[in-house]
């Protein structure tokens, strides 16, 4: 069972960090020692809403929205992590479908997010459309993409279907 929400706890936003800091620190080493507010605040001012993805009742997935300044209605998507024992089971896709319902549900109108070039098929399976060349960012080669968000009526519809779970 695959379930993807806004993270509702402290216990869930620690799992969403852990995830992070699992893949993103310790697998990839993109941070050291942590990536929690690099190069941005989004973390602790409020700014930034983090989800959580489940398997079979194990937090084992994260991704983080948030607005940017401008233009309006424009959000970013970043830190998409699924722990390395729970890949390629279903978990990656949903989670990124949940944070564009969710910036869509917020009233956002697209979002973007830089990704890592072996994840540009990924994305464009899920009508993410690449935007310029590769640029760096974060120290390693990235490709912008792009997604227009759902109304946020739609948005909400389909985010309560993602908390609400399906079988992997
Ligand atoms: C990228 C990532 C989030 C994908 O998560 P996942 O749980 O393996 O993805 P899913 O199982 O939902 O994959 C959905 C489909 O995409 C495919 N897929 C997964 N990763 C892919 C990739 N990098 N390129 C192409 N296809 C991919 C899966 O095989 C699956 O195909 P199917 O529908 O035909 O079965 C995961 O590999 C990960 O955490 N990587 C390390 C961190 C990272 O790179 N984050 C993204 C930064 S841009």
């Amino acid at each position: 069972m695959i379930v993807c929400r806004q993270a509702q706890s402290r216990e869930e936003r620690t799992g969403h960090f852990r995830v992070r800091h699992e893949v993103f620190v310790l697998e990839q080493a993109i941070f050291v020692g942590s990536d929690r507010d690099w190069h941005d605040g989004h973390d602790e001012d409020g700014s930034a809403i983090h989800l959580v993805g489940y398997c079979d009742g194990i937090l084992a997935g994260s991704v983080r929205v948030f607005e940017l300044d401008r233009p309006p209605g424009l959000w970013q998507g970043d830190r998409l992590a699924v722990l390395p024992a729970f890949r390629v089971c279903g978990l990656g896709a949903p989670l990124v479908r949940c944070a564009v319902a969710i910036a869509g549900a917020h009233g956002g109108r697209n979002m973007v997010a830089h990704v890592q070039l072996a994840n540009v098929t990924f994305f464009t399976r899920l009508g993410w459309s690449s935007v310029g060349e590769p640029e760096i960012y974060v120290g390693l080669p990235h490709q912008q993409m792009r997604i227009p968000l759902p109304a946020p009526e739609l948005g909400a519809s389909l985010a309560r279907a993602l908390a609400g779970g399906r079988s992997a």
